[in-house]
């Protein structure tokens, strides 16, 4: 994948999805998950993985960063990274994929982890021939 984020604003965003990472309440799975997305103007917010006793109504890392930027009135993102303190990536579950897409159909999707390991895709590529706002 070609990016357009510099190398800076990566580090940042790597930066901000560990801070959020420690704030995960993964009481359940035990699996915590920061997220860290980029909106047009360049600011940055944060997610974390927020579980509950009831399981189904547990919101992902990805999913709280995204609502967080609309919260503060950005609507259109160019890049999400997700970390999780394993050794290997993880990428954004589908849930996550289709809330990408509505606010950022070609944003850079970037999972890493305590590796060097990563993973890099278009939302576009995350998520072919998707439902979005301009099918309605
Ligand atoms: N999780 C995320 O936060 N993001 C994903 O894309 C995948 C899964 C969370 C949900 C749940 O709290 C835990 O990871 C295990 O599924």
């Amino acid at each position: 994948m070609t990016s357009h984020i510099d190398n800076k604003t990566k580090r940042n965003l790597i930066e901000a999805a560990k801070k959020a990472q420690l704030n995960a309440y993964a009481k359940y799975s035990k699996f915590p998950v920061g997220a860290a997305v980029l909106t047009e103007n360049g600011g940055i917010f944060q997610g974390c993985n927020v579980e509950n006793s009831s399981y189904g109504l547990t919101i992902c890392a990805e999913r709280n960063a995204i609502f967080n930027a609309v919260v503060n009135g950005q609507k259109k993102i160019l890049a999400v990274v997700v970390f999780t303190p394993t050794d290997k990536p993880s990428p954004p579950c589908g849930a996550c994929r289709q809330v990408i897409n509505e606010f950022g159909p070609d944003a850079e999707v970037i999972s890493v982890c305590n590796s060097q390991e990563e993973l890099a895709d278009r939302s576009s590529v995350l998520l072919p021939k998707a439902f979005g706002p301009n099918n309605l």
